[in-house]
């Protein structure tokens, strides 16, 4: 039997790529999402490629409640959380709005964790931690955190710093924090790939768009 790793933001688009990646590995992947920034149909495009159409937890990651009653009648063995806001120039607009989210989620799911020991966390952070280091043209794992430039940056440096304090009070937790950069493209099939709601946030659909006019 496939051990199951649930899926925040499954349905998003690095979440909907781990999703397909988990199944390849032989894992049972399960979607938590409520679609404020993607689509039911993703779940189509996933099916295509794995042959089934993964399990579907449809909800706000900020729902501790939901979330635990899911977990006491599943056996989860990971928890990987991607369902956040992402945008940086939104969240300088909105800071409220992605410090309620981005925080308020992960402690949500950061609760879920400590009464379940058992299950391995995987954040999703991000480059944006190294803020803009001085004197250096690339950062490696070795490089300090700095300070962020956007509110979003530091929703992700505030998080890592909670996974830490929590680890802390709690050393058996198995807690980690991947800090990605910017993934670009979409899986070979072409079934699943960046697919915003509104404007894209990525880099890539912009480059597209200036050098090909295309939307
Ligand atoms: N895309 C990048 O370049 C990049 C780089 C580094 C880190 N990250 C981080 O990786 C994660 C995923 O990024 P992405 O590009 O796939 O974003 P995305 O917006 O495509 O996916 C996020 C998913 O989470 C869902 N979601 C958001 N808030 C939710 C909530 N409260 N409850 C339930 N679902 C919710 C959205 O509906 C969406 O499906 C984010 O945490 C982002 O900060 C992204």
């Amino acid at each position: 039997m496939r051990k199951k790793v649930l899926v925040t933001g499954g349905a998003g688009y690095i979440g909907s790529h781990t999703v397909v990646e988990l199944f390849n590995a032989g894992y049972e992947p399960i979607i938590l999402d409520d679609f404020r920034n993607s689509d039911e149909s993703v779940l189509k495009g996933i099916s295509q490629i794995i042959g089934i159409k993964p399990e579907l937890l449809k909800c706000d990651v900020c729902d501790t409640k939901k979330i635990s009653k899911y977990i006491k009648e599943n056996e989860i063995c990971g928890l990987i959380h991607f369902a956040a806001y992402k945008a940086v120039g939104e969240s300088v607009e909105n800071p409220l709005h992605y410090y309620q989210n981005n925080i308020e989620g992960l402690v949500s799911v950061l609760k879920v964790i400590s009464m379940n020991p058992e299950i391995t966390f995987v954040f999703s952070s991000s480059c944006t931690v190294y803020g803009e280091p001085v004197g250096q043209k690339e950062v490696t794992e070795t490089t300090e955190k700095s300070i962020p430039t956007s509110p979003y940056g530091y929703t992700k440096w505030l998080g890592e710093q909670i996974i830490n304090d929590v680890f802390k009070s709690a050393p058996g937790l198995r807690l980690m924090s991947l800090r990605y950069f910017n993934p670009i493209g979409a899986h070979e099939s072409t079934a699943i790939g960046e697919l915003p709601l509104g404007k894209p946030n990525n880099s890539n659909p912009f480059h597209y768009t200036d050098c090909c006019g295309a939307t």
